[in-house]
């Protein structure tokens, strides 16, 4: 009886985690340049596309899924902070269009000193291969406390980026928005 216990633990432990995560916590700067993908297996429209970078105006660039906007493969990480080492160097901040229904804010890059979008980095196994990966999670909204989820919403035909405080309790049925799990593509293998 207790061996067949501990087989069945030992199993689903297997199961639970396929690739082995490195006993190290990543750094929460990566030099980069790298691209952004998407995991969101409940969410074709997202999963498996890319964050892209659209020239908004005034020097700010808006984060899209692609297709939409240019394909960006030069972001850098800098303490937690995704990063285009621009002249201005632009940075990913949260604080936009607020939005009551769904409790969200726009996350967009710009070189002004608003909040700024501040990522922790976990180690993670693809869902489809199960290859080892880096993922920036649980972003807080500058130096609020306030650690909350990515995810994309419709924006015009598109889908924008969005930052939801974790245990938000409201959501819009027209503009339904759904988590999505950033990943660390390296242009160069690391
Ligand atoms: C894409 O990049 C080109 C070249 O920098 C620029 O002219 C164009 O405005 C960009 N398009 C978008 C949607 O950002
Ligand atoms: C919205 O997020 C804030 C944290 O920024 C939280 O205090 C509040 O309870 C959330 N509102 C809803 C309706 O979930």
């Amino acid at each position: 009886m207790l061996r067949s216990v501990v087989s069945a633990v030992a199993f689903s432990a297997v199961l639970a985690t396929g690739c082995v995560i490195p006993a190290i916590a990543p750094s929460k700067n990566i030099p980069g340049g790298f691209a952004i993908q998407l995991q969101s297996p409940d969410f074709p429209a997202a999963d498996g596309h890319f964050m892209n970078t659209w020239l908004w105006g005034g020097g700010d660039f808006h984060l899209f899924v692609s297709p939409a906007g240019n394909a960006t493969d030069t972001f850098t990480l800098v303490d937690g902070v995704i990063t285009l080492p621009l002249d201005p160097i632009r940075r990913a901040v949260i604080n936009g269009e607020y939005e009551p229904k769904d409790n969200t804010t726009k996350m967009f890059m710009t070189e002004r000193g608003d909040p700024r979008g501040v990522f922790d980095v976990v180690y993670g196994c693809n869902p489809k291969d199960d290859s080892l990966q880096l993922e920036l999670v649980t972003p807080e909204q500058g130096t609020s406390g306030v650690k909350g989820d990515m995810g994309v919403r419709p924006f015009n035909g598109d889908l924008d980026f969005r930052w939801q405080p974790i245990g938000t309790t409201v959501s819009d049925a027209d503009r339904p928005w759904h988590k999505v799990t950033l990943v660390v593509r390296p242009t160069t293998p690391a």
